[in-house]
């Protein structure tokens, strides 16, 4: 029951999804847990455990990019291409963007469950306006570029407000 549910929200096309910010009386994605977030958009690759697979899909357990609630929110926005090393392990592929499909909530939610129930990170306050904020910093931003751009996550991160070069 619980997988056909998820199937049916993962082959519903996200115009048919109601807007989720005005809605309170139907069961809109924002409704759903993070654990439910993660099984339906990212479980598929990274696996329910958040172990992935070696040589395809790189871990999100115990990787600096989702210690930082910034750093990860980014990877959802935005998307990942490019050759990259997670754990010393080797992986050159694509992850494609979630902005489209997810709201400020579901983002939210999907990294508190993947910081603290996959990870044991501490609580950070991450909110939905510090999800906005990103989302519209990053409204033209292509994909985040190979390990360089995957770095550059980490730096920028502990100061948003002088990251003028470039
Ligand atoms: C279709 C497969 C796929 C799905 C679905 C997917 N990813 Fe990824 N993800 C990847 C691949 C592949 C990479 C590495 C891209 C590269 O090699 O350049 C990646 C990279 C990442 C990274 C950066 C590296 C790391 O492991 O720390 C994070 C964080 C991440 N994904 C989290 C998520 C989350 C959270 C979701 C769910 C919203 C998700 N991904 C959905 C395939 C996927």
């Amino acid at each position: 029951m619980f997988f056909l549910s998820l199937l049916s929200f993962t082959l519903a096309s996200p115009s048919d999804l109601p807007s989720g910010e005005c809605a309170s009386d139907t069961k809109t994605s924002a409704d759903l847990s993070g654990k439910e977030l993660y099984l339906t958009h990212c479980a598929g690759c990274h696996q329910a455990d958040g172990s992935g697979e070696e040589g395809f899909f790189p871990p999100v357990v115990n990787t600096p990019w989702v210690e930082s609630p910034s750093a990860l929110t980014e990877v959802l926005l935005r998307g990942v291409s490019g050759t990259i090393y997670v754990n010393e392990k080797r992986y050159a592929s694509y992850m494609s963007p979630y902005g489209k499909d997810l709201s400020n909530k579901d983002i939210v939610a999907i990294v508190q469950y993947v910081r603290q129930e996959l990870n044991t990170y501490p609580t950070v306050p991450w909110t939905e306006s510090d999800v906005a904020t990103l989302r519209a910093k990053h409204l033209d931003s292509t994909a985040i570029r190979g390990q360089k751009g995957l770095d550059a996550l980490l730096t920028t991160t502990q100061n948003t407000e002088s990251t003028t070069d470039e």
